[in-house]
């Protein structure tokens, strides 16, 4: 399975943090926000890996990164994203990446606790459609949001004024190589997008959309409020892990 990092946009929402730099370079604790979601991919088993940018300092990605020596990788790929065509736009530039192998996407600022690998590993299992992880969140209508008929999902509403669940959609997804075609057939959204959260009702209309909850803390970054929280959430994790390595545990 391939690895893909979206990491482009505007971050018009942390403005003016990010009118000189690009969104995912932003500090979350100790570390810049992209490696995140990087090192998620790389624990999870997936080190082939590309990194599509756009907008401000995406040259700044390659003298930070390099080949991706800091995650144990040979070699990293990027592509740039011109415009701001949105998440499903930017994952367009993975198709010739992805030759047709099964892609596991995560967005540059998503922040996740614990280890994809288990979902990896059940999706590897599933031999098509797609797999979307959803978390339960106090505010739900800033994010893609399920609604379901008993355990089964129905349709998935982009940022709803009022959420029919209080679950989000988080930005990690695994999908089979039809969503390039399914990308190819979406219109863009009221925000001028393609959104990737009508890649994942394609995929539901065919009946080819699992999910599973996730276990652990999620948070994205993408805000004033949700950078603030990532950080603290961060840093306690890498508090609690230095106390239980001073007590002699967690080896
Ligand atoms: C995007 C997706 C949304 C998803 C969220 C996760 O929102 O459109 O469905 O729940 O990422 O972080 P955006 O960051 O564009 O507001």
């Amino acid at each position: 399975m391939k690895g893909v990092v979206l990491a482009g946009g505007t971050g018009s929402r942390l403005h003016p943090l990010t009118r000189v730099t690009n969104k995912h370079l932003l500090p979350v604790y100790d570390k810049p926000m992209l490696y995140y979601p990087l090192q998620t991919l790389v624990e999870a088993g997936i080190h082939d890996i590309l990194i599509v940018t756009g907008g401000n300092s995406a040259g700044d990605f390659l003298r930070l990164l390099r080949n991706g020596k800091d995650f144990g990788l040979q070699q990293l790929n990027f592509a740039y994203q011109e415009g701001e065509g949105g998440i499903a736009d930017a994952l367009r530039l993975a198709e010739y990446f992805a030759r047709g192998e099964k892609v596991c996407v995560i967005l540059g600022d998503n922040i996740i606790e614990d280890s994809l690998l288990r979902a990896k590993q059940r999706f590897e299992r599933q031999d098509r459609g797609a797999m979307i992880l959803l978390k339960e969140v106090p505010d739900a209508e800033r994010f893609g949001v399920p609604v379901f008929d008993g355990a089964r999902i129905i349709r998935i509403e982009e940022k709803p004024k009022a959420p029919r669940s209080s679950y989000a959609v988080i930005g990690a997804y695994f999908y089979d190589h039809t969503v390039f075609d399914r990308i190819r057939t979406l219109q863009p959204s009221g925000r001028g997008e393609l959104e990737i959260t009508d890649a994942n009702n394609s995929y539901l209309r065919d009946g080819e959309l699992n999910y599973e909850i996730l276990e652990g803390w999620w948070t994205d970054a993408g805000t004033f409020d949700s950078l603030w929280r990532a950080g603290n959430l961060v840093r306690e994790k890498s508090l609690t892990r230095e106390s239980v390595s001073a007590a002699g545990g967690g080896k």
